[in-house]
Parts: structure tokens; sequence; C-alpha cells
């Protein structure tokens, strides 16, 4: 039960469990993806978590509320699906705090606006399903099946987020503009998602090999501009790229060249809200220190309890 087990399964198109042999490296690379990605959900609830008080009415404010707590949930099974291979929790979350492990560069941009909602919502929400469906086919069995869960609720809030936009979009004058002005800001940082150009992605070609990716970044990039560009001409805002048109030779939309120093920048952790993201998560943990003291003493108190 060993290489030819896991070779076979990758090749049949199985799922690798939790209890079958795995090389060290496929083990590390599942930690490092999952754990990335349950980081990108928790601190991704920040950004838009700050207009929470701020939503301009409670239909809103409770739609938010459901989405920001749906983000937290989808860590919780992330991580969960981290510690199937082995990993610690706490550790993991030590590791993002001390910068050892990463989260989406998305979450490093501000939300200026109660557009922001909306547009996070259509193009930030609309990227990640455009990359975790595929997700759902991954070779280890707990992340592809926590993938089509999230899925479901990524699909929600995708939708919550053109509906806010319409909505705007019907308004005045000041409220088209609010929505054109993030729609500016979001646009290129929404592109970078998606991973560094494939010449430069280091994982892609092993993660594919072992059917964990099952598209390479550009071709999931081109899928997302393709799938928006319809989207925003019903919604009448501008995507921000002159450059932006279709190719009828090539069956999908050319773009502009995406500044990749940015997203070295973002990921290095140089971007407008990094050192702020991981200040708040880091106080969050630390806060909740008492809370994990008092779990664990009342799980140690129920392991000594004499059995009735
Ligand atoms: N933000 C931060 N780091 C990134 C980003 C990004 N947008 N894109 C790539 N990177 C990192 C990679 O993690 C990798 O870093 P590492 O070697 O230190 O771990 C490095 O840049 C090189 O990139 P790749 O070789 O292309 O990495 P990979 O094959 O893992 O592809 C991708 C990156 C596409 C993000 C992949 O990991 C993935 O599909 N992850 C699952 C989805 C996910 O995490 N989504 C989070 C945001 S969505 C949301 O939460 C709403």
């Amino acid at each position: 039960m060993t290489q030819e087990h896991f070779d076979r399964t990758i090749d049949r198109d199985q799922r690798i469990e939790p209890r079958d042999w795995m090389p060290d490296a496929y083990r590390t690379t599942m930690v490092r993806q999952i754990a990335q990605h349950a980081h990108s959900e928790i601190i991704g609830m920040q950004p838009e978590g700050e207009w929470i008080t701020r939503a301009p009415s409670l239909r809103r404010k409770a739609i938010l509320l459901a989405k920001v707590q749906d983000e937290a949930g989808h860590g919780l099974y992330l991580y969960s699906a981290a510690e199937t291979l082995g990993a610690d929790r706490t550790g993991l979350t030590e590791k993002l705090i001390s910068g050892r492990q990463k989260y989406s560069s998305i979450f490093n941009y501000p939300t200026l606006s109660f557009a922001d909602v909306g547009v996070i919502g259509w193009l930030v929400d609309g990227a990640a399903i455009c990359n975790q469906v595929p997700l759902c086919r991954s070779s280890y069995g707990p992340y592809a099946r926590a993938m089509i869960r999230i899925c479901k609720e990524e699909s929600f809030h995708q939708r919550q987020g053109y509906e806010l936009l319409m909505a705007l979009m019907r308004g005045t004058d000041a409220q088209r503009e609010m929505v054109q002005d993030s729609v500016n800001r979001w646009w290129w940082p929404s592109l970078m998602m998606f991973g560094p150009p494939d010449a430069d992605s280091t994982h892609t070609a092993q993660s594919m090999a072992w059917k964990i990716k099952r598209h390479t970044n550009d071709e999931l990039r081109q899928r997302f501009v393709d799938m928006t560009v319809p989207q925003a001409e019903a919604l009448g805002v501008t995507l921000p790229d002159p450059d932006l048109r279709w190719n009828a030779d090539r069956g999908h939309h050319d773009f502009g060249e995406i500044d990749w120093s940015e997203l070295k920048r973002v990921i290095s952790g140089d971007g407008p809200c990094n050192a702020e993201r991981i200040d708040v998560r880091r106080t969050a943990h630390e806060d909740g220190a008492w809370v994990r003291e008092a779990a664990a003493a009342h799980a140690a108190k129920q392991t000594a309890a004499p059995s009735s």
C-alpha cells in the first residue's frame, strides 16, 4: 500500500484518503495549500466585517453578517481538512501570524465604501468560485469534499454581491460612481488572485500531475475574464482595462498586462493592509487564549471524571 497504490489511485481519478500512504511532498503540498486557503477565509472576514455596523439597512446587515459567518465556517472546515494530514491547528495559526504561511493577496486591500461589499461578492467571490469549483475534483478526499459545500455558499455570496450592485446601479449618479470606483480598485487585484503566470508558478506542474490542481493559474484567470465581461456589461460598469477585447481567433477575451510586481509586493507582506490584517488576527488569537485554556481544562476534567 505505498507508491504503487498512490499512483494507481491518482491515475484512476480516485481520492487519496487520510489513512492512505502518500509521498511526503504530496502531504506537504496539501497542507500548504489547504492552510493558505483556510487562512484566506479567516483573514477574508476582516475587509467586509468592517462594514457590518455600517450596513445601510437591516436586510443588508443580516446578509453581510451571514456571509462573514460563512467565511469563518469555511476556514474551520479547511483547518479540519489540514488536521487529517497531521497538521496542528494552533501551529497553523501561529505560522500565519508570524508570517511563515501565506493567505490570499486579495484581502490586503482596503474596503473604502459599501459598494466594495458588492464588488467583493461579485468579483472576489466570483474568482474564488472559478478557482474552487475544479478543486471539488481535487485528489485529496477531505479537501475535495470541503470544496463542494464551500462552493455552494460562495455561489450565494457572489449572487448577493451582484444583486447589491444592481440595486446601487438603479440608484443615483453618486451611487453608480461609487460602484465604478470600486470596480476600478478591485479588478486587477481580482485577476492576481489566480496566482503568478504559469511560467513563474512554482507548484503548478507538480500539483497538476498529482491532480490537486485541475487547471493552471492562467487557464482559470482567462475563464474568469470571459465569464465576467458580459456580467459587467449587464451591470453597466466599465472594466478598467483599455486592452480588454474579444479575440474571435482565440475564442477568448484578450486583456492587458497584469502588474506582477504589485502581486509580489503584496504576497511578500507589503500590501496596503498586510500589517493591519495580521495585527487584528494576532489580537483575536491572543484574546481567545482564555477560551482555549477553559476548553482544554474542561476536556481534561471530563477525561479524569470517573465514569458513572
Ligand atoms: N496570494 C497569495 N499568495 C499567492 C497567490 C495569491 N493570490 N497566488 C500564489 N501565491 C503563492 C503560492 O501560495 C506560492 O507560495 P509558496 O510557495 O510560498 O507556498 C507562490 O505564490 C507561487 O504560486 P504557485 O506556484 O502558482 O502556487 P499554487 O500552485 O499553490 O497556486 C493558488 C496558487 C492558485 C492560489 C492555489 O494555491 C489554489 O488554488 N489555492 C486554493 C484556493 C485559495 O487558496 N483561495 C484563497 C482565496 S479565495 C477566498 O478565500 C474567498
